[in-house]
């Protein structure tokens, strides 16, 4: 089974509008090599979003943004609709970041409502799970796995995994610098692949990504990357410095 790698920057509450075409230019160039074997994404700000959709085009370099409102249209406040997310050139999406949990009030439902919403529009959707360190330490790290899965992919359907990608992320390793090890992630990435067979069947699990999250460098993605079922990654600091994040595309092209 090849699954195309799949490597995504989240940008998080950094890098402005006027600074945004200038990355997303420094990214096509240093990548533009690695465009056909590893997909290579964007997600923005929801701001930044029109300058990076016009920097982007005609380059392999996809955008999306870092979250999405399960409902098309109305009186929320400060959200974001799939519908506006297309309508801005956009073709992926992150729900479920461990920030958006911590800070922000979202729960395994919401992320859930969050996802299929985005799967509907037809954006490929990066759902992200991890446990933290207490968690972790208390032994409960596949209940929290199963229970992200189970609860965010509720009826998600094997045909609607077209457009899934699972990002696991260790809240632990998130901004710290300190990563999972290669077999730390390939044990819970194998983790959510047998979930997801469980939910979805063997056959379509072997199909969806999954990626790697929590201070990914160009350093340690090419070990990452080589385990069988890390199927990518999703960066945070790495991915707005263009050498930093071309250094981990060229790990996954080579992988
Ligand atoms: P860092 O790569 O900065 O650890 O962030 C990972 C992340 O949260 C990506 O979504």
């Amino acid at each position: 089974m090849s699954r195309k790698k799949i490597i995504a920057g989240n940008w998080k509450m950094n890098v402005k509008p006027s600074e945004t075409a200038a990355l997303i230019k420094a990214v096509a160039e240093a990548t533009a090599e690695y465009g056909d074997k590893v997909e290579i994404v964007c997600c923005t700000p929801a701001i930044d979003v029109p300058a990076a959709v016009d920097a982007a085009a005609g380059t392999k370099v996809g955008v999306g943004t870092e979250n999405c409102h399960w409902k098309e249209s109305g009186a929320y406040t400060g959200e974001i609709s799939t519908g506006m997310i297309v309508d801005a050139g956009c073709h992926y999406v992150i729900t479920g970041h461990s920030e958006r949990r911590q800070y922000f009030g979202e729960t395994d439902e919401t992320v859930n409502l969050r996802t299929r919403a985005a799967i509907a529009a037809g954006l490929t959707v990066m759902m992200c799970i991890g446990e933290t360190l207490e968690e972790r330490d208390a032994g409960k790290l596949e209940e929290v796995i199963v229970r992200q899965m189970n609860v965010g992919l509720k009826d998600v359907t094997a045909a609607d995994c077209a457009k899934l990608v699972i990002a696991y992320e260790p809240v632990w390793a998130i901004g710290t610098g300190r990563t999972a090890t290669p077999d730390q992630a390939q044990e819970v990435h194998a983790l959510i692949r047998a979930t997801l067979a469980k939910l979805v069947g063997e056959e379509t699990a072997q199909t969806v990504r999954i990626q790697y999250g929590g201070s990914m460098k160009p350093g340690n993605a090419a070990e990452l990357l080589a385990k069988p079922d890390i199927d990518g990654g999703l960066i945070g600091g790495a991915a707005l410095k263009a050498a930093d994040f071309a250094g981990i595309i060229a790990a996954a092209a080579n992988a």
